[in-house]
Order: structure tokens, then sequence, then C-alpha cells
């Protein structure tokens, strides 16, 4: 019978956290003897044992606010700055796990803590998942909570920007978080009609992109939006990008894989500027004036959306459930209404990419929206 629940959130934070610890915390203390117990940043709460303890007072009114009452934090439990030094805290966190007389550790989090979670796992440690992110990017789930708040926020900003964009007579260029996965900007392109959407799974030729803008304007239609995920590349520079990936993965010695690396980190500083840049490549092609909006961590601020506290109840209270059944090692996915148990084998080091035939990517060509290509 588990009776002493550990929960922390970790990575970058996603509307519905507090949601989803409300929900873990208030069906686990329906249980007797149950305690629950939070870590505060994430797994460097865990090493350094900050504790926060979660009576059924600590989740009154927070299903409504945004962010973490645990704070969280990218640390990795194998390899964290401790004093200046990346060190390998596993065995801190496995003593600490114990020392709280722990049955399961809850993590909540996305890609990345999927990985750190099954390393835990792996080193002997009961632990379950429940995934989060506004990229909607953790595989083998339907659906991340903090994605549709985040939706929300940006087809409102496109839908502000069209305004100011029609009566300027000029582009708008809207960065849109996603380095890898394209799913918000995608959304937020379909849902805020934009006419250019740029995803990281379709790179991108900036001429396409001037001649569906020089066409709009032959039919009168001077201004644009184009929305663009943090992750679009242009053509050239993803085939650069791969090739330093490829070579990173398949380098036999250190020297090469060093290298590569080291080609990687200037490539991916490089491609910071891109939004900027696109635009005055758009500014030039099309004699238009254009403009960039940054959307930044605008997008993962404040109020979860109805449709996300659902999602975060479902799984926080589902999570209890395969806590109950002594399911561990698993991740609590959204599966169509409902919530099933995926082990973390199947989860970590994976990415739910947007697939090229995906119905939106159908609907946003057949909507005359230009994608890069
Ligand atoms: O949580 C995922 C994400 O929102 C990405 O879309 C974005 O690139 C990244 O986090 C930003 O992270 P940070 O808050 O650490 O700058």
């Amino acid at each position: 019978m588990t009776e002493h629940i550990g929960i922390l959130t970790a990575g970058g934070d996603s509307p519905g956290l507090n949601a989803t610890i409300r929900g873990i915390g208030k069906s686990a203390l329906n249980y007797p003897n149950m305690q629950v117990v939070g870590f505060r940043d994430g797994f460097r709460g865990l090493v350094e044992n900050r504790t926060v303890s979660l009576n059924s007072d600590s989740f009154a009114g927070i299903i409504s606010q945004g962010g973490t009452i645990l704070g969280t934090s990218r640390d990795k439990p194998h390899r964290m700055l401790i004093g200046g030094t990346v060190m390998d805290m596993t065995d801190a966190i496995i003593e600490n796990y114990h020392a709280h007389h722990l049955d399961v550790l809850v993590c909540l989090g996305g890609g990345g803590t999927q990985k750190n979670a099954l390393h835990l796992h792996q080193n002997g440690l009961n632990v379950i998942t429940v995934p989060k992110t506004i990229d909607n990017d953790v595989a083998m789930t339907d659906v991340t909570f903090g994605f549709d708040t985040a939706l929300g926020i940006a087809t409102d900003a496109l839908d502000r920007l069209h305004s100011t964009a029609h009566s300027h007579h000029r582009i708008i260029v809207v960065e849109i978080m996603g380095h890898r996965a394209g799913w918000l900007t995608l959304g937020a392109g379909i849902a805020g009609g934009a006419d250019v959407i740029l995803i990281p799974e379709i790179p991108y030729d900036v001429n396409s992109i001037a001649d569906a803008i020089r066409y709009r304007v032959r039919r009168g239609k001077k201004f644009s939006i184009v929305a663009v995920a943090e992750g679009a590349m242009s053509v050239q520079c993803a085939k650069k990008f791969y090739a330093a990936e490829d070579i990173m993965r398949n380098a036999d010695n250190k020297k090469d894989k060093k290298q590569a690396k080291a080609d990687l980190e200037e490539l991916k500083s490089a491609h910071g500027n891109h939004t900027l840049e696109l635009s005055q490549q758009l500014e030039e092609l099309t004699g238009l004036e254009s403009r960039i909006t940054i959307l930044g961590h605008l997008q993962r601020g404040g109020t979860p959306s109805a449709a996300d506290r659902v999602l975060a109840s479902r799984l926080g209270t589902a999570c209890v459930d395969m806590i109950q059944n002594n399911q561990f090692g698993v991740m609590v996915a959204a599966r169509g209404e409902g919530a099933e148990a995926v082990p973390l084998t199947e989860v970590a080091g994976k990415l739910k990419l947007v697939p090229l035939n995906h119905p939106w990517i159908k609907a946003a060509r057949q909507l005359d929206t230009n994608l890069g290509d």
C-alpha cells in the first residue's frame, strides 16, 4: 500500500502544473495514511532536500494559477551543476528518496523529464511521470497540458497583430515557441489566419515566402502575417544542422564528436537571430516594410485555459489510480477521453513532431497558407 508520495515539477513551466498537483494531492489525500511531500525546483530540491509539505489547504485556489507552486528548474539528476562542477547526483537523490520513506516519486515534466525519470527508475526508484509542455511534443500522449493555453495566447496575439499589419501595409513576422516541434505555430497560425506558417519540420525557402507575399499584394492585400516557430530553419540552415547532428550521433572518436558538438553550438547560436534575418530578407525581396514580434515567455505565463485544467485534473487523478495499482516506471498518457500508463522506456528520448501528412498541414495548405516549401 502506497503511503508516501513525493512530487516535483521539472523543466520549463506550463499552465496546468498547479491543477495537476491539486489533482494528485486531493485524490491521494482521500486514502487513509497517505502523505504527500513536494520538492522545490525540480530534481535540485530532491538533491538539496528542500521540501514543501502538502496538505489539503495547500491545494485551495491553485487550479487557476499559472506556474508551479513547487518551483522548477532544468537540472538533471546525473549532470547537475554543484558549486561550479557538473556532478552525478543520482546517489544523493536515492538517499533522500529513502530518507523521506517515499513509496513513489511523481515527476511532472516534458521530454527531458521523461529521460531523467527513467534514469531514476533504472536506479531502483518507483517513479511515475505526468507529461506537460506548451510545445505538445512529448511522445506517446495525445496531448500535453499547457498547449491549449499557449495556443489561445498565440492566437490572440495573431488576431491583434492583423489589425496593425493591415493599417500599416506591413509584413509582421511573429515568433512562436517550439524549438523542434511546430504544433504551437501550426495550430495558432491556422486559428489566427496567418498567411505564412513556418515550422521546424518543413525547412523553408525565403523566395517561396516572398512569392506568396507578392501574390497577395497583386490581389490587393498589402499586409501579411508570418507565423514562425523558434526552431524553423531555411533549407540551407537545416542541411548544415542535420549534417552536424548526424556526425555527432555517429562519430566513432571523441575528437570528431567534440568538433561536431562545437559546430552544432555555433549553428544554434547563429540561428538565434533567424526571425530578424527572415524579416529583413522579406523586406528586401518584397519592398514592403516588415516588423517582428517575439511572443516568448508570455506563451507560458498566467492562467491555464479551462481545457488545460480539465486535462490536468484528469491526468493528476489517473496518476493516483496508477500508483494504487503499483504501476511504476510509466508515464500517465492522455489517450482519447481517458488515460493510459505508457512505459517510460517507450517515451524517453523520443519527440512527437508534426507528421508531414497531418490533417492540420493539409488544412493549412487548402487554406492557401504558404508553408515555406
Ligand atoms: O518548455 C518548452 C519551451 O517553452 C520551448 O518552446 C522554448 O524553446 C523553451 O521552453 C524556452 O525555455 P527557457 O524558459 O528555459 O528559456
